[in-house]
């Protein structure tokens, strides 16, 4: 290569080749169904599973394990103790206090905050280069409390944030319009809860601004329909907890999709959670903007053109969660 020249050929990957080892903390319905859809995808060469129930997460790995033959090659482990973490690439922490019928996911904070303090400063120890992505409820508070907790840089650990709110606007829209789910741009922000807000002003539909859409099968989305979307998105999880219990599939298949981003270094640009730092005005405070992620983390967080009241959205929702943050002492 002539030196100086950025695009001569390199026969050196510039991406060291990763061993692709995803941990899984928790085997309860969100932990458990991420590692099924985490194998299905083919994700991870190897998916360890951690939970305090040993009898659980051994029948977990039993069950898993026994798919494989149908899914592309991969090992499943777990256990009872951290040092199934050992060197994983990738960990999703999905363990914690369960979302009753009624409760807020802010109501879940203390439980969720002293379980972190308990069990992730053992896993950054046995895993300390892995990409932390945290899961729990209410996951913008837990994901700020794990960053004092451990110490790691802001890059390097996040929280799942609205990528799974932002599917379901996606499929709402696309309800709507009748148009494929892949071509509608549409990103939730702010905090994984009451707060969140869709950012209109810049979603899109096959590159058509959605406030001027007025194709497909529900003609334009006016205010009227997009504030009952908007609403539906925020109401989704406590309607499937009021059936079932929790929510699990899409909020794993949320999670595979950020998996793949860091273990493959895709640089997919996905609404999770993390550390501001003067974003439009906003600090220490965690919360979902686009951000681009790859085998580091986040790497950058999109300067999204808001409209004014989007702005003052994102504000009350920064609000909401520091002042959850703030009640158990962050
Ligand atoms: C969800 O939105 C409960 O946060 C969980 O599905």
């Amino acid at each position: 290569a002539i030196e100086g020249d950025e695009y001569a050929f390199s026969p050196t990957p510039s991406v060291p080749r990763r061993t692709s080892k995803l941990g899984i903390v928790g085997a309860g319905a969100v932990g458990s169904t991420m590692a099924y859809a985490a194998l299905m995808r083919g994700a991870a060469r190897t998916v360890a599973l951690l939970d305090v129930n040993k009898a659980k997460v051994e029948a977990e790995v039993l069950d898993l394990s026994h798919g494989i033959q149908f899914m592309s090659m991969a090992e499943v482990m777990g256990s009872d103790d951290v040092s199934v973490m050992a060197d994983c690439d990738v960990v999703m922490f999905t363990a914690g206090a369960k979302q009753k019928p009624g409760q807020s996911r802010l109501d879940l904070a203390e439980a969720t905050i002293s379980l972190v303090q308990k069990v992730l400063p053992g896993i950054v120890e046995v895993a300390p280069n892995a990409v932390y992505v945290m899961v729990t409820n209410p996951v913008d508070v837990v994901t700020y409390a794990a960053l004092k907790i451990s110490g790691l840089p802001p890059s390097q650990l996040f929280g799942s944030g609205t990528v799974l709110d932002s599917s379901r606007l996606r499929y709402l829209i696309a309800r709507h319009t009748g148009v494929a789910v892949q071509n509608v741009h549409a990103y939730v922000a702010g905090e994984h809860g009451d707060t969140e807000l869709p950012l209109w002003s810049s979603a899109t539909i096959g590159s058509v601004p959605i406030l001027e859409w007025a194709s497909g099968d529900g003609g334009p989305l006016t205010r009227e329909v997009r504030d009952a979307i908007a609403r539906e998105v925020v109401e989704s999880a406590y309607r499937i907890i009021e059936g079932k219990g929790a929510t699990n599939y899409a909020i794993a298949l949320a999670g595979s999709r950020i998996i793949e981003a860091v273990l493959k270094d895709e640089r997919r640009i996905l609404p999770v959670s993390s550390l501001l730092d003067g974003y439009l005005g906003m600090s220490d405070v965690c919360l979902s903007v686009p951000s681009i992620v790859g085998s580091s983390g986040v790497r950058e967080r999109l300067e999204v053109p808001m409209s004014s009241d989007e702005l003052m959205g994102m504000r009350r929702s920064a609000e909401a969660v520091r002042s959850v943050a703030r009640r158990f002492g962050f």
